[in-house]
């Protein structure tokens, strides 16, 4: 199993800090999920999260910043990035910019790109990473394929011993990842739908937040992960056949569902933030043998109801044969 430490133990910041200047593995709370946080700098440590996670080594990894100077020393934030990084962080944002030469951030990071993923995030993250004085690498800390962890037994269970420390922040208060947004010339492109609605970003920047260009792999963990539980699970519903297992949004009525084999609810008020927070650790709860098929009910696609489904699209994508094959965030 793996060490936590609450975060109001009074040494826990000083064992994370300590420990990542060792260039060990620690899960930090985040506001979105917990993280699975290496020295940015360092190769070793780096190469560690890949291989605790069993993440190809293609797919980049989000360095976390304590400010924007921190910020600005890794990355070459144009004034769009800097106003934004201004208005939401911290926050669910990450920024995707272009890297700057030899800033110290060690290419395994970046998997070789010539951009760079940012984020400030919020909370326990944010103090370790002051403290320590450079960036932390932080994917989600769960295996890769899996769902992000939303609380510190959740990133026990995923990643046991290989992580060397899981500080416990309680549950995570937004539960879905950051929205990341590539930067480029004055445009902006939704790299990953998240926990900051992109229109809220759209009213703030007064302009539109385009979708990935047609073909073009932009965020390469976006390209088959799945969030695949045991079962299989069908979205939109609108009855329940016998045996599944029921996800409500809502208290609406659902044809069949006397037959369904137990219900979860992602918000009894149709609340999309309750919801958000809620999707992962229910997909986790039901990610077991014993549950064979999971009926989400409807999901309006606005705010961050686009980041919910794009996940529940995820966990209900068609699956190869080969279970190995399936890579993730
Ligand atoms: O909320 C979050 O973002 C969490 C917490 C821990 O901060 N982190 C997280 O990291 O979700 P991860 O590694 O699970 O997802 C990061 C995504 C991946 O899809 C990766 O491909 C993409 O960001 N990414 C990283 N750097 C990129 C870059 N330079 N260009 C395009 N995509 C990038
Ligand atoms: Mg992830």
């Amino acid at each position: 199993m793996s060490r936590i430490l609450p975060i109001e133990d009074e040494t826990a910041i000083d064992e994370a800090v300590r420990l990542l200047g060792e260039g060990r593995l620690v899960a930090l709370p985040t506001e979105t999920v917990y993280g699975l946080a290496a020295d940015a700098t360092s190769g070793a440590a780096v190469a560690a999260i890949y291989a605790a996670k069993g993440r190809p080594r293609f797919n980049p990894l989000i360095a976390h910043v304590a400010d924007l100077a921190m910020a600005e020393r890794h990355g070459r934030l144009d004034p769009l990035a800097r106003r934004l990084a201004e208005r939401f962080w911290p926050g669910p944002l990450t920024l995707v910019v272009p890297a700057r030469e030899a800033s110290g951030i060690h290419p395994l990071v970046q998997a070789g790109l010539p951009t760079l993923a940012l984020r400030m995030p919020r909370g326990a993250a944010r103090d370790v990473v002051a403290r320590l004085g450079r960036p932390v690498a932080a994917p989600s800390a769960n295996r890769s394929g899996k769902v992000s962890p939303t609380t510190a037994a959740h990133v026990a269970r995923s990643l046991g011993p290989r992580v060397d420390l899981v500080l416990d922040a309680g549950a995570a208060p937004v539960g879905v990842e950051s929205t990341i947004l590539k930067v480029e010339e004055g445009r902006l492109i939704l790299l990953r739908p998240g926990g900051l609605a992109a229109a809220e970003v759209e009213a703030f920047a007064g302009l539109a937040v385009e979708g990935p260009g047609a073909g073009r792999i932009e965020a390469p963990g976006q390209l088959r992960s799945h969030y695949a539980p045991h079962g299989a699970v069908r979205l939109d519903i609108s009855d329940v056949e016998p045996g599944e297992w029921l996800v409500r949004f809502g208290e609406a009525p659902v044809p069949g569902e006397a037959a369904a084999a137990g219900t979860r609810q992602l918000s009894r008020s149709r609340d999309l933030g309750e919801a958000a927070a809620n999707l992962f650790a229910i997909l986790a709860e039901l990610d077991r043998p014993d549950v064979a098929r999971i009926a989400v009910m409807p999901i309006p696609e606005e705010g961050l109801g686009a980041a919910i489904n794009d996940r529940l699209r995820r966990a209900a994508a068609p699956r190869g044969d080969d279970r190995d094959e399936a890579f993730g965030d």
